[in-house]
C-alpha cells in the first residue's frame, strides 16, 4: 500500500473524528518519511484571520496561531502557492519553532480555490524538500479536501 492509499484508509476510518484523523496522517507521514522531522496541519480560521495548528506530530511548537501574512505559514495563507524553504536562516519573515529546523515546505489546502488550511512539514537538514516531497504533498492535500467536513467549525 503506498502513502495515499493508507492516508486514504485513514479517512476512511469513521470512528475517528476529522481532528484525529489529521492527527493520524502526520504520524504516518513523519514515520515513513525520514527528513520529515515535523509534520502539522494549520486550518485556516476566517473570522480571526489566522491559522490554528489542529494537529502535528514531532516536538511542541509555540506557534498554535498564526496570523495571516507571518511566517512562512502565514504567507502561504495570502499567496495559495507551495512554498519550499532550502535553508530557514535565509529568510527574514520566518516564525522558528525550534533551532533544529533547517529547512521547510508548506502546501496549502484549496477547496474551490478557497485556502481552508496547509500542511507544514520541517526537516533538520538544509535542502530536505524536492519536487517529489511537493507532488507527495500536492496529493496528500487533494485527499484532505476529498474527506474535508462540510460542516467542519474550527
Ligand atoms: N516555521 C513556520 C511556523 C510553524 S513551525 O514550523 C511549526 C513559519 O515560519 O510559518
Amino acid at each position: 500500500m503506498d502513502i495515499i492509499q493508507k492516508v486514504r484508509k485513514i479517512f476512511q476510518q469513521n470512528e475517528l473524528d476529522f481532528k484525529r484523523q489529521l492527527q493520524n496522517v502526520c504520524a504516518l507521514l513523519k514515520t515513513q518519511k525520514e527528513h520529515f522531522d515535523w509534520v502539522g496541519f494549520y486550518l485556516v480560521d476566517q473570522s480571526k484571520k489566522n491559522l490554528r495548528l489542529v494537529a502535528y506530530s514531532g516536538e511542541p511548537t509555540q506557534h498554535e496561531r498564526i496570523p495571516f501574512g507571518k511566517g512562512i505559514c502565514g504567507q502561504v495563507a495570502e499567496s495559495n502557492q507551495v512554498f519550499i524553504v532550502p535553508d530557514v536562516a535565509a529568510e527574514n519573515n520566518y516564525l522558528s519553532c525550534s533551532p533544529k529546523v533547517k529547512s521547510e515546505i508548506v502546501y496549502p489546502i484549496l477547496i474551490n480555490d478557497k485556502n481552508v488550511g496547509q500542511i507544514d512539514i520541517d526537516s533538520h537538514k538544509k535542502n530536505a524538500f524536492d519536487s517529489n516531497d511537493e507532488r507527495l504533498l500536492k496529493n496528500i492535500c487533494h485527499t484532505v479536501t476529498k474527506y474535508f467536513p462540510s460542516n467542519f467549525v474550527i
